[in-house]
């Protein structure tokens, strides 16, 4: 029986144990199958959690896009391989296939060499949806350059902070983006983060909306005239297993966002094995994730899962809103998709409208759903479940993480019996264990705790880029010997794991991971403000909103309060991103603090979320008047 295709229930529970009890067996196994290798492995795992060190299949060389191209070009040359929609309805959907994205990506691979990037170096990536962004991407992977997409609804601060995080050579942009009937002048943001950024040589600059920008002499130039002119072959680098293949930005609860590292082999392994089962892809599947590239959910299961397995993968410029809320399930029914990948934020959303935007396509050609970023709401689950899928087409909820590289915890679409709002099962291969606040794993069924995973799998980031320690402190001392993934998560009685949320002090905002520490501290940059503290609350439509406590320095001088409040959230906005705007800001006197100073963010939770009535402990606080102050004042 062959490891790498769950067919039904008893296979999953027979494949599963023999992963558990033979870990370094299984996954050779599955490295065996339908993949290229320029050399063997020696040895298929060494790994060692304190430190932390893990290392897959070392001694391998390959090149990731040698399987996700070449390999294809005789069986499947002429398949479609990227089905580009763009933005606007009316400009057609462009179909690439297998053939033109090699000769594609080899020209940039050769574009990229000409400009001097050569293995190892980073190069970053700032584009919107558009084919160039998969391109980008495979072009670096197929020289051994380390990419670090940058999602492009980031502010320049954020960009230019990222950039210098890990010393970026380049950076490939494009002019500007589309996102409905808006505009968005992308090199403009990229010329001003660059204004910080002493390590970027060269800017590649796509032209996608025609705008006219600056070209700074000697660094910038158009990328098209250069890939016209290169030579549609490349030779692949070969690479070790473990050489970094990207780095991608995750928020942290405290300071700079941390970069993390995956690596080649054990990413591809196991991206191409859960891009498989978890969506039961078969040929001529035509698949779509609504993700932007710019997250791991993009890199996984846009431009990586897809490829490795020879499929069809949409990629789609626009948002859900734009022309109507319709805009999905026009696409759907358009190019007759099967596979359907988004967010309950999305969802939510788009179950607020009318259901006739739904009602009015012929969705038939649905046979999965699938479901990433926070939890789903029973409402939600249900919405999808009832209107898009007809109640034919399992959803899969698929619970996984940047630092995981790929779905850890998911159904398996007509495998696993699903059940709303529960991810269900840990795939092969990955042993969850939930632990209680005095570090012991609780066993048995109908318990919660927090979620940890107890032994390593080969898509694991590897560590934060220029920082091992934080690596080691964020993950793997909370609970020894395990790696800790901020979740609190509960088994219910048939071991089915469900996702109750993060546990530190990170915040999902419509599927986006922020963290408190960077959005206090654009918030205390304000001339006026002394101190604040974020807490998310629940929202209806993004899952969490922010609320934020704001300590000014002198009351008295601030006349105008919601002129101020703007002020804060476009402070916000300029250091990080619209993203992270508040949506209630109350002004307070002083903040719940304990007696060591650290901010009890557990009681304004409790006050944004609207449960006053019970605190819990607050025998630590310094101040219990403040509270009641700020309960009195409350939004
Ligand atoms: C955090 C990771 C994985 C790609 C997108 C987000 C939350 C993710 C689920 C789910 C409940 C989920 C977790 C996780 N999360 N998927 N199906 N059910 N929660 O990647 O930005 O690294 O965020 O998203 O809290 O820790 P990310």
């Amino acid at each position: 029986m062959s490891n790498y295709h769950i067919k039904t229930f008893e296979e999953y529970f027979h494949i599963y144990r023999k992963s558990v009890r033979e870990p370094e067996n299984f996954w050779e196994e599955v490295a065996e199958e339908h993949f290229v290798w320029r050399k063997r492995w020696d040895n298929v795992l060494r790994w060692d959690f304190s430190k932390p060190e893990i290392a897959w299949f070392e001694g391998a060389q390959l090149n990731i896009t040698e399987n996700c191209l070449d390999r294809h070009l005789r069986t499947r040359g002429d398949k479609t391989a990227i089905l580009f929609e763009p933005n606007n309805p009316n400009e057609p959907a462009q179909h690439i296939t297998y053939t033109e994205l090699y000769e594609r990506v080899c020209k940039m691979a050769n574009v990229l060499k000409a400009k001097g990037i050569k293995k190892g170096d980073r190069v970053c990536i700032y584009l919107p949806m558009i084919p160039e962004l998969s391109v980008a991407l495979l072009a670096c992977a197929r020289i051994g350059a380390i990419h670090s997409v940058v999602f492009a609804g980031f502010s320049s601060t954020a960009l230019s902070t990222r950039i210098n995080d890990s010393s970026c050579k380049m950076v490939i942009t494009s002019d500007g983006s589309y996102r409905g009937n808006k505009s968005i002048d992308l090199k403009g943001i990229v010329d001003e983060a660059l204004e910080q950024c002493p390590t970027v040589e060269s800017v590649l600059v796509v032209n996608r909306v025609g705008s006219s920008i600056h070209m700074e002499q000697g660094r910038d130039e158009w990328i098209q005239p250069l890939l016209d002119a290169a030579q549609p072959h490349c030779e692949p680098e070969v690479m070790e297993a473990e050489d970094p293949l990207f780095i991608l930005y995750t928020s942290g609860s405290t300071g700079k966002p941390k970069g993390m590292v995956h690596t080649t082999a054990g990413y591809m392994v196991f991206i191409a094995y859960t891009f498989k089962n978890i969506f039961q892809y078969r040929e001529p599947d035509i698949f779509w994730c609504t993700a932007d590239i710019g997250w791991i959910t993009g890199h996984s299961y846009i431009v990586y899962g897809p490829l490795l397995n020879g499929a069809t993968s949409v990629l789609f410029e626009g948002v859900p809103s734009y022309p109507d809320f319709g805009r999905f399930w026009e696409i759907v029914e358009k190019h007759s998709i099967t596979h359907f990948y988004t967010a309950p934020t999305a969802i939510r959303a788009l179950a607020k409208e009318d259901l006739n935007y739904v009602e009015k396509y012929n969705l038939s050609s649905l046979k999965v759903l699938g479901s990433v970023g926070e939890p789903i709401n029973e409402e939600a689950w249900h919405w999808y479940n009832d209107h898009v899928g007809k109640k034919k087409s399992p959803i899969v909820d698929t619970w996984w993480q940047t630092e995981t590289g790929g779905i850890l915890i998911s159904p398996i679409p007509y495998v696993t019996p699903t059940k709303p709002t529960y991810a269900t099962l840990p795939l092969p291969g990955i042993q969850p264990a939930l632990m209680d606040e005095n570090g012991q794993e609780i066993k048995g069924n109908q318990v919660d705790g927090r979620l940890c995973v107890k032994f390593p799998w080969p898509s694991m980031a590897r560590t934060i880029w220029g920082d091992h320690e934080r690596y080691r402190t964020t993950y793997f001392t909370a609970f020894e010997g395990k790696y800790f993934t901020g979740d609190g998560a509960l088994r219910d009685e048939v071991g089915y794991y469900r996702i109750t949320g993060r546990v530190d002090d990170v915040i999902i905002v419509s599927g986006h991971n922020l963290g408190t520490a960077p959005i206090e501290d654009a918030i205390n940059e304000h001339p006026a403000v002394a101190e604040s503290a974020i807490v998310g609350f629940p929202h209806d439509v993004k899952g969490n909103a922010l609320y934020g406590f704001v300590m000014l320095k002198d009351v008295g001088e601030v006349r105008d309060r919601d002129n101020l409040r703007k002020e804060i959230n476009q402070q916000i906005s300029d250091r990080i991103g619209p993203i992270a705007k508040l949506d209630k800001i109350q002004f307070v006197e002083g903040l719940p603090k304990t007696r060591s100073g650290k901010i009890m963010r557990r009681i304004l939770r409790k006050i944004a979320g609207n449960e006053t009535e019970n605190l819990g402990d607050t025998s630590t606080l310094l101040d219990p008047e403040v509270v009641q102050q700020i309960i009195k004042d409350r939004l």
